[in-house]
């Protein structure tokens, strides 16, 4: 069998990318509900007055503003042709390659044909035949080798069973998985690039550069070995091989820039999710027996979850025209960032927006995104995390908090999660 590896690296790159993003010391969600009760719209930078690099690399030099509301943010992320996401391609998507399929940062027509010729390949039906390996990797791999020692921080394999499982999607062999974790940190270094200090901007720029050109080469030569075998398989780049929209198919360069991307997209936001559906769980022992013997809540609780602790606490978009939100006046060319964490505990929308109540009536909250440029892995990350909250209620009998070690946190002011969460079992 597999057996996975630990990479110091990994863990490290982890921990420096929480810290970048971590801000000062604030009650995020106080402030937020004094935003929603007193300046809903604000003409300025939330996220540098929480002391977070800014990034998407936006501003560029534009007034930015703030919303802090339900309706003000859902407007926003659904009307993508009045606020347009292609600035990512200067700032943030410059890491990645700007000719490339780097989806998150495309706009209008291209953005339209990218998603048609994505969609079908991340669609609840297109994900399921998936379900089977994905549960062997995070199951067998990850959890049950743990067993025996009753005791474990669910962080050591909450970091790596989403890398493990974009690398099997994407369709790289078994044999190589330590390599892959080294390409996570990497990948993981794309993501702390943007920084606060320019020193620093400049240092981690050009690790940032080195990381993204040899993720792209490793994915590259095997997009290169899928087509020349005929693109036979369910994995990622043999699927992306062979799609197919308006008579459009996908080149060698945009299939490796796409699949390259998915480390970033989908690994960390889904271990920090992790992270805080199981200290939100773990922390209330009434909840956990309930969800412990009726798993159908398991969805509810991941719902809920990400409706409570959003991953990523903001969105950026950049206003294509001068907008008007509740008598102020955005000027075209100004950024906008979308408090998600704010939105999703509107108390117009939400009763009782700040209590964890996996009862509520649903509702959608944005912390997959929302309109056009929703997270198209959303199917794959609630599979994997059912998968692993599944598996630690089955697999550790009776697993509740370490009462010997420090209780679990969940922090950050841009990126949220436990950094830590002990646990015991029978
Ligand atoms: C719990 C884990 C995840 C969270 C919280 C998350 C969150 C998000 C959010 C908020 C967006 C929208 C960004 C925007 O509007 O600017 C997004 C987009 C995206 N996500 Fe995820 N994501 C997760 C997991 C994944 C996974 C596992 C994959 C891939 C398998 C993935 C692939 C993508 C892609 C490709 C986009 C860009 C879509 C577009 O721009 O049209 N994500 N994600």
């Amino acid at each position: 069998m597999f057996i996975p590896h630990r990479s110091e690296k990994l863990e490290q790159a982890f921990a420096a990318l929480s810290a970048n993003y971590r801000g000062i010391d604030i009650d995020l969600y106080a402030i937020c509900r004094d935003r929603r009760a007193n300046s809903p719209v604000m003409a300025g930078d939330f996220m540098t007055s929480i002391g977070v690099p800014n990034h998407a690399g936006a501003s560029h030099g534009n007034p930015t503003f703030t919303l802090f509301k339900y309706n003000d943010v859902k407007m926003v992320l659904q009307d993508a042709a009045t606020f347009t996401s292609g600035f990512m391609a200067k700032g943030f998507g410059s890491f990645f390659s700007a000719d490339g399929l780097i989806i998150l940062a495309m706009d209008g027509d291209p953005h339209r044909a990218a998603r048609g010729l994505l969609q079908p390949v991340f669609s609840p039906q297109a994900v399921l035949p998936w379900k089977t390996a994905i549960e062997q990797q995070i199951r067998d791999e990850f959890i049950l080798p743990l067993v025996p020692n009753k005791r474990a921080d669910l962080l050591d394999f909450g970091l790596y069973f989403p890398i493990r499982v974009i690398y099997g999607l994407i369709g790289f062999p078994n044999d190589a998985l330590g390599n892959f974790y080294e390409y996570a940190a990497m990948g993981l270094s794309i993501l702390a690039g943007p920084q606060l200090d320019p020193a620093k901007e400049a240092e981690s720029r050009e690790r940032a550069m080195k990381a993204t050109n040899t993720l792209y080469d490793a994915v590259m030569e095997l997009v290169k070995r899928r087509r020349a075998e005929g693109a036979p398989g369910d994995d990622l780049v043999c699927r992306l091989l062979r799609a197919e929209f308006e008579g459009r198919k996908l080149d060698d360069h945009e299939i490796t820039t796409f699949a390259r991307s998915m480390v970033a997209a989908g690994g960390e936001t889904t271990t920090r999710t992790f992270s805080s559906v199981m200290t939100l769980l773990l922390q209330r022992p009434e909840l956990l027996e309930r969800v412990r013997n009726d798993r159908t809540l398991v969805s509810k609780l991941i719902d809920e979850a990400v409706r409570y602790e959003p991953t990523s606490t903001v969105k950026i978009r950049q206003a294509a025209r001068d907008v008007e939100i509740r008598g102020v006046t955005i000027p075209k060319g100004a950024m906008v960032q979308c408090v998600v964490a704010s939105a999703n505990r509107d108390e117009e929308i939400f009763d009782n927006s700040d209590t964890f109540d996996i009862d509520r009536r649903p509702k959608p909250s944005f912390t997959f995104g929302f309109g056009p440029h929703m997270c198209i892995g959303q199917y794959v990350a609630k599979m994997e995390l059912s998968i692993a909250v599944n598996a630690v209620l089955d697999l550790f009998p009776n697993v509740r908090l370490d009462p010997d070690r420090p209780a679990p946190v969940i922090a950050g002011s841009m990126l949220r999660g436990a950094s830590s969460i002990p646990v015991i079992w029978d």
